[in-house]
């Protein structure tokens, strides 16, 4: 396992001499925090985090010891087999993007998901090992702990360790999660001996035990990612795979590496925004999402004509996600020119007021279709203030389905959020094109957007999982706090979402009035009333009277406790 430091492929060639390091200088804030505080989708993972802060540890042995808390207790929605994103402020200032994010299988190749005929081949790319990229958690892990963090491993993997051996209780979230996943289970032995009751949906209460993960965690506890990715781990590991019928080889593991990134840094209505870069196309979105709305003074507008222009600028943001998003270390992406207050304008040019605009009047793309919805995020800020927003994934619920025999561990199903057919949608119907295509060592197109937002007198941390409506999620999470929403009514809020294809406005109920219903149709909106899959976890911090909160969506199960 070795470790880059990058800031995308032209922007490096051109950045090299003025860069030593990929972080970007932060706004401070003024003093200490008076509390610590986390966020996360389970109470145990808080918990976790939580006595690692005891125990003298910062918010990255926080962040090692959540994360793999949620392995055990929501392997639903990310894990050992699975990859994501770390946004770390320093209390020095910095703030530094670890991408681990999964990487394709050097024998990967563009079409490996379609039939003779030309058309994907159903599954191939959700279920089974072929699914499965290159996991990245164990060495993100590794890096925060040898880098950032305080405390060894042996410490922040403990807690995850005993929930593994001791076992969870079963609750409503992962029920349905297990549910859904009957049938893929029956398919893989070791899936179903720790997650089905002969044959059946364990029980809410059933206790969870899951003694081969527990394993898995202790190879990387005594010895690090080394153990994970190379040695007789990552030896039968590959096996396993293969004889699953993976494309996996030792060298792929071998190869492995977290790629720390500049975040993206951007402004709206005074506040500084860093959030993340390529490979996710969250912070671009996100950024041009805001620069389009910079130009009208929202607050003052009729809620019907703001939530019109809100819908607009997602529609052109998640537009040009189609066409230029990807991994950059492989394909040239303008993040200047998509994040720039000038291209913004252009767009905004094109919104009527009084008509929504079709999206196939935008200028067409070759279109393919990715992105997962289950995916988890997690907040932590520390007494020294530093803080960490992480999302991590293995995409689609239980990521492939398919444990690897011995390791307790579910792989990935990231390879679908490869562009894997041109026209074809996948899972979550994002449109993109050949910047997302497949190819070896490459990483697919994310949405995950762990974002920290400054102003002068506060700080909000936030994130969620939720596929392609993750970034619309977090864009109407920013702007409620900055109309002064607290961190309960952010994760609790209505949402409304649209995605540029299909050409259709999703609502939450409650998240619009019959009249904004009625004018909004009137409009020309096609309008879709829809549960969204968010679980935002939130952290805010007034800096006037000193309170931090942290809220977890009352959606989901998780816990958000200031300490
Ligand atoms: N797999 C969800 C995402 O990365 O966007």
């Amino acid at each position: 396992m070795t470790v880059a430091c990058r800031t995308g492929r032209l922007a490096g060639l051109l950045a090299a001499l003025a860069l030593s390091f990929c972080a970007a200088a932060g706004a401070a804030a003024p003093a200490k925090p008076a509390h610590s505080a986390i966020a996360s989708a389970h109470p145990a993972a808080t918990q976790a985090g939580q006595d690692m802060l005891a125990a003298g540890g910062n918010a990255f042995d926080a962040a090692v010891a959540v994360s793999a808390a949620l392995a055990v207790v929501e392997p639903s929605s990310s894990g050992v087999g699975g990859g994501g994103f770390y946004l770390l402020h320093l209390a020095d200032g910095r703030d530094v993007f670890i991408d681990a994010r999964e990487a394709a299988p050097g024998a990967a190749s563009r079409d490996m998901y379609l039939g003779a005929d030309g058309k994907p081949v159903e599954d191939r790319s959700t279920s089974g090992p072929l699914a499965a990229a290159i996991p990245g958690e164990p060495a993100a892990w590794a890096w925060l702990a040898s880098r950032y963090g305080k405390l060894p491993l042996r410490q922040s993997l403990a807690p995850a360790i005993r929930l593994a051996r001791e076992g969870f209780p079963m609750y409503a979230r992962l029920q349905n999660g297990v549910r859904y996943n009957v049938d893929r289970f029956k398919q893989s032995p070791d899936a179903a001996r720790r997650f089905l009751v002969n044959g059946k949906v364990p029980e809410i209460g059933a206790v969870i035990v899951q003694p081969e993960l527990a394993k898995t965690l202790e190879v990387i506890a005594n010895g690090g990612a080394e153990a994970f990715y190379t040695g007789s781990f990552g030896k039968a590991l590959v096996a396993a795979v293969r004889g699953g019928g993976g494309i996996w080889t030792e060298a792929d593991l071998a190869a492995y590496h977290v790629v720390e990134r500049a975040p993206l840094v951007g402004s709206y209505r005074g506040a500084r925004i860093v959030t993340s870069p390529p490979p996710s196309s969250g912070g671009v979105v996100l950024l041009d999402t805001l620069n389009i709305l910079a130009g009208y003074d929202l607050p003052s507008l009729p809620p019907l004509t703001g939530k019109h222009l809100l819908i607009e600028a997602m529609r052109h943001a998640y537009r040009d996600r189609a066409e230029y998003l990807g991994d950059p270390d492989f394909v040239i992406i303008p993040v200047d020119q998509l994040t720039s207050p000038q291209y913004a304008a252009g767009q905004r040019a094109s919104i009527r007021p009084d008509r929504a605009t079709p999206s196939n009047v935008l200028r067409p793309i070759a279109a393919n279709l990715a992105d997962g919805p289950t995916t988890t995020h997690f907040s932590v800020l520390d007494h020294d203030g530093n803080r960490v927003a992480a999302t991590i994934s293995i995409n689609l619920w239980f990521g492939s389905g398919w444990v690897a025999p011995g390791t307790g561990m579910f792989l990935n199903d990231t390879m679908d959020d490869f562009s894997v057919a041109n026209g074809v949608p996948n899972a979550f119907n994002l449109v993109g094109a050949d910047a997302n295509s497949i190819a070896p060592g490459k990483r697919s197109l994310s949405s995950m957007t762990p974002t920290f937002v400054e102003t002068d007198s506060g700080l909000l941390i936030i994130g969620t999982p939720g596929g392609s409506t993750i970034i619309s999620m977090v864009t109407q999470g920013v702007l409620g706090w900055l109309d002064g929403q607290s961190a309960e009514a952010i994760v609790a809020a209505r949402r409304l979402h649209h995605q540029y294809l299909p050409d259709r406005l999703m609502y939450e109920p409650g998240a619009l009035s019959a009249e904004e219903i009625a004018g909004l149709k009137s409009l020309g909106y096609d309008l879709k009333e829809w549960s969204l899959r968010g679980n935002l976890q939130v952290i805010t911090w007034d800096y006037a009277s000193g309170r931090i909160s942290a809220a977890a969506d009352p959606r989901g199960f998780g816990a958000g406790l200031v300490y």
